[in-house]
């Protein structure tokens, strides 16, 4: 089982180099099914569950052709199965985001239904009625969703919660339905604009993606292109709570900043001094104090879910008393109990986990429960005294590209090790 050794107390210093976002690359190779011809996703983080991804693909017999750089072409003329297999969607829920393209392309789709999860029941429902509103006919039979359509039809359609999958199932659906779609009350997620932005590249006509109301004129084929994935903001914003948390300095390169404006005014708030450019973000707290903010996570642009693990870390060794709210999942407070372990005064009542800073916390043995609690825990490993031994990092490899390697450039004594 491989682990991630940490001996805390390193100053993080440096520049990191931001991939593209797991978030974002994941629709896009589901978007390829929709091509004609070959499509090529470009700046492809090498995550684990981009090789699920290819996986699944493949598995529908689907050409997909991976370069020295990364770059994945696909060519989905090749297709002979509609199905998305237990065994791969049970390792990664966002298999779901084949149904509404594969649906909306060949008329059928069998997908296993995602269970709950580490972070909460996560329930389909919202991708399933929305695509029923488009003139799908759909059942769950043993386990399967099974969709069936000859040609979707637009329709408006109310989404009862925000939902960043749903949206984009429900975009791939409604780029090849006849007629006009219109989605009420979409996700804003940079991904899900990413990802209209590439449909409309091949050739769709979407309006208003990045707003609440997305509306799709439906057309009769899409062409195979070339993209370029957005940078990941999850992934930059963890690299500057290292640079936070450890007193560090820290600038990331091939980033969006726009992207992270909620994050970025509560790390002012911590007391860290933040500069912007174009594409970087540059964090000092190099002679600063760390403060305690209080965090409610919120559909985008609030402050996301997917950072509130890594400001948990924080808050735990800041000045004052932190609040942090979850909102969006029901089960996301997992690290809680881990960062306990390390010495961190947190109480938790519910969703709400209230945090009085400490100015030492001790390296332990933790366990990762989930991706952005094992980042948390490899966060409050740098800060710690002593030696910190996060288990479980297959959850960090789903959604960081070797970060022990990029930690160690920034200075950190972190190691893997196979035990
Ligand atoms: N929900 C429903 N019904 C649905 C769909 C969602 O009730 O049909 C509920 C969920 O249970 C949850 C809320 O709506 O309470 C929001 O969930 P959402 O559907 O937005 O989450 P998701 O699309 O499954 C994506 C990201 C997550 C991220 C969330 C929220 C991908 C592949 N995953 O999940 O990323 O936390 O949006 O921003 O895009 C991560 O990267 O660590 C991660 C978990």
């Amino acid at each position: 089982m491989e682990k991630l050794v940490i001996q805390g107390g390193t100053p993080l210093e440096g520049d990191v180099v931001i991939g593209g976002a797991k978030n974002a690359v994941l629709p896009l190779l589901a978007a390829t099914l929709l091509a004609d011809g070959k499509m090529t996703i470009k700046n492809v983080p090498r995550l684990r569950d981009v090789y699920t991804t290819i996986k699944l693909l493949e598995g529908m017999g689907v050409t997909v052709e991976v370069d020295d750089d990364f770059n994945i072409t696909t060519d989905a003329s090749t297709i002979n199965s509609y199905v998305a297999p237990y065994e791969l969607v049970k390792t990664m829920r966002a298999s779901i985001l084949v149904l509404g393209p594969t649906l909306a392309r060949y008329g059928e789709s069998e997908v296993s239904l995602p269970g709950g999860c580490a972070i909460g029941s996560r329930p389909v429902n919202i991708h399933l009625s929305g695509l029923e509103a488009m003139g799908a006919d759909i059942t769950v039979h043993e386990g399967f969703i099974r969709a069936r359509a000859k040609r979707l039809r637009g329709a408006r359609y109310v989404m009862e919660k925000v939902t960043v999958t749903g949206t984009e199932n429900l975009l791939m659906a409604a780029v090849l339905a006849e007629g006009t779609t219109i989605l009420e009350n979409s996700a804003r997620e940079p991904e899900v604009t990413d990802l209209a932005d590439c449909l409309n590249a091949m050739g769709a006509k979407i309006s208003g993606a990045g707003t609440s109301t997305i509306t799709v004129e439906g057309v009769e084929r899409l062409k195979g292109i070339e993209y370029s994935v957005c940078p990941d903001r999850i992934e930059t914003g963890t690299f500057l709570a290292g640079a936070a948390i450890t007193g560090g300095h820290v600038r990331t390169l091939k980033a969006d900043p726009a992207a992270l404006d909620s994050v970025l005014q509560k790390f002012r708030d911590a007391g860290a001094y933040v500069q912007t450019g174009a594409d970087w973000i540059d964090l000092d707290m190099r002679g600063r104090t760390l403060k305690a903010v209080d965090i409610t996570t919120d559909p985008y642009p609030g402050f996301p879910t997917d950072m509130q693990a890594q400001f948990m870390a924080m808050n735990a060794f800041s000045q004052g008393i932190g609040v942090v709210v979850e909102t969006i999942f029901e089960n996301r407070m997992m690290h809680v109990a881990e960062l306990m372990r390390m010495g961190a005064n947190i109480r938790l009542e519910g969703n709400t986990a209230i945090v009085a800073g400490m100015p030492d916390l001790y390296g332990a043995p933790v366990m990762a429960t989930d991706l952005r609690a094992s980042a948390s825990l490899i966060l409050a490993g740098l800060a710690a005294n002593g030696k910190t031994v996060v288990d479980r990092i297959y959850h960090t490899d789903r959604g960081y590209e070797k970060i022990e390697e990029r930690l160690q450039h920034l200075g950190a004594n972190i190691e893997r090790v196979n035990t």
